[in-house]
């Protein structure tokens, strides 16, 4: 049915979440039992808080996340993603994940609402830093400011221009797919419901249960993203 759906669908957008990326080995944050917030407390590290006052324990454990997003690479669900765009099948991807795999992998209309772990950037000046280029060493700029990842910490607002796209993408979809995302945070949870309140199908893609999942016409929970594309991709 789904993949009818694609077919029938103009104007298609996929809604990505870390769940798309555990595949290729990355751990997500919130999955039962070894997501990355089961065993820290996201505002401990993932906070302005921690990057003003627990600096080495913020330096550590975003150098652990650029390294790991440097050595893995997208998989196969990416791939399948990038060749719909090439032809067509789907217009654009709303992303909550930050490790570039599905620019990477080869799609060009890409909203990243959480930033992204390519990049560095100046606590003090601003200046922006490739992050591959800065991961074996300290996280200091040339003007002796410290450098953080260009993503978006809790408390911090989200990138303009990356959310009036999403919100754009969210309006003319007439086919919305979420896939391995809790879709528990805000304001990046609102997007399937802003193109389902606009006259979109929405489909939901996750191992486990979502808390959008009764908002959805049709859930898919127990399955590994990458076999679901692949099994709808025959086109
Ligand atoms: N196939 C299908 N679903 C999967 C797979 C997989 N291979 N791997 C994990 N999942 C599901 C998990 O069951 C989980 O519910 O993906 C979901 C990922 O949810 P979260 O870990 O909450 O990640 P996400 O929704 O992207 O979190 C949103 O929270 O911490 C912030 O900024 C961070 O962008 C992130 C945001």
């Amino acid at each position: 049915m789904i993949h009818d759906w694609l077919k029938e669908s103009n104007y298609t957008v996929i809604f990505t979440g870390a769940g798309m990326s555990t595949e290729s080995g990355l751990p997500d944050f919130r999955s039962t039992g070894h997501g990355l917030w089961t065993k820290q407390d996201p505002s401990q590290i993932a906070s302005t808080e921690a990057l003003n006052n627990n600096i080495d324990a913020f330096i550590d454990f975003y150098q652990t996340r650029v390294q790991h997003v440097k050595e893995y690479q997208p998989h196969k669900g990416h791939h399948v993603l990038a060749d719909w765009e090439q032809r067509g099948i789907i217009q654009s991807i709303i992303t909550q994940n930050v490790d570039g795999f599905h620019q990477e992998a080869g799609n060009r209309l890409v909203a990243e609402l959480h930033g992204t772990l390519q990049k560095l950037h100046c606590q003090s000046c601003g200046e922006k830093y490739n992050s591959h280029e800065y991961i074996d060493r300290d996280y200091y700029c040339h003007c002796g400011g410290i450098l953080r990842p260009s993503i978006v910490l809790f408390g911090e607002t989200l990138p303009q221009q990356d959310f009036q796209m999403a919100l754009a993408e969210a309006e003319k979809a007439e086919l919305f797919i979420a896939l391995g995302s809790s879709l528990s945070v805000t304001p990046a949870n609102q997007f399937p419901l802003i193109a389902k309140d606009n006259g979109a199908r929405l489909v939901i893609v996750n191992r486990e249960p979502t808390e959008l999942d009764k908002f959805a016409d049709q859930v898919i929970h127990g399955r590994q993203i990458g076999d679901v594309l692949e099994e709808w991709n025959s086109f």
